[in-house]
């Protein structure tokens, strides 16, 4: 966090891809922040460059403009990006994520799902892991497989994996797209929970009704924020 009270911080952020000789500016030159504890939805039609948005945050890729900090660290400064390696541990250290797949491993049970980024720390941790599930609501399914689970519950178990590293921000793209509405409102209020708990989110849809629950909203449109 800096001394602002940003985990995030984004200016003139941008994004273009390049498919052959074809430029795809996906992101205009964008400015957010996003402050600690705070659940802000990041709400637009498909290809607004929503997931660019959370891919660029969540280190899993460079921009190509702009400047952008996470996690009081820098990862683009206007003209370069940090080292491969260096992106990897911001990663590894800050950033969980979640998407409307929930990716789980089919033959592992919740709590082993739970425990699968500790790989990289070289321990277990069961405690925590089966504390986290307590936490989203699955105390009681810490065996089951996940075709033994329901969506909902999966995305919850999803939930306790992304956050079994104390990430700085959470990043969810489209979390609830693949739910009925009910359950995406279990999860909407799972996340408000989390946030009170101090984790900072940042969750893309395309869902008006789910932008109702955020602290505050970011309207995206061809790539550029929008007032609304
Ligand atoms: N890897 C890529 N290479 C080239 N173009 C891309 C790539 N990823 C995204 N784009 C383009 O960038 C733009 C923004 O895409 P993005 O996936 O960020 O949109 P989105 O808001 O997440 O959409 P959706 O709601 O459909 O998930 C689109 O025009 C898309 O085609
Ligand atoms: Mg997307």
């Amino acid at each position: 966090m800096n001394a602002n009270g940003y985990v995030v911080v984004a200016e003139n952020l941008r994004k273009t891809y390049r498919v052959g000789r074809r430029e795809i500016p996906a992101l205009r030159g964008i400015d957010f922040a996003l402050t600690e504890g705070e659940l802000t939805v990041l709400l637009g039609p498909s290809g607004a460059g929503k997931t660019t948005t959370l891919n660029l945050v969540g280190c899993l890729d460079l921009p190509t403009g702009g400047s952008l900090r996470v996690a009081g660290g820098e990862v683009f400064d206007g003209t370069k990006g940090v080292s491969q390696g260096r992106l990897d541990a911001l990663r590894r250290d800050s950033i969980g994520f979640v998407f409307s797949d929930f990716y789980l491993l089919p033959t592992l049970s919740a709590l082993e799902n739970v425990q699968v980024p500790l790989i990289w720390n070289d321990e277990k941790a069961p405690d925590r892991a089966a504390q986290l599930l307590e936490r989203v609501g699955l105390g009681h399914r810490l065996t089951h497989r996940p075709d033994e689970l329901s969506g909902g519950e999966m995305q919850r178990v999803a939930l306790a994996r992304a956050l079994i590293n104390g990430p700085a921000v959470l990043l969810a793209d489209e979390p609830t797209a693949n739910l009925d509405t009910g359950t995406r409102d279990e999860i909407l209020t799972l996340l408000r929970g989390l946030t009170e708990d101090g984790l900072t989110v940042l969750m893309a849809t395309h869902d008006v009704e789910l932008a109702e629950g955020a602290d505050s909203v970011l309207h995206i449109r061809d790539g550029e924020l929008r007032e609304v």
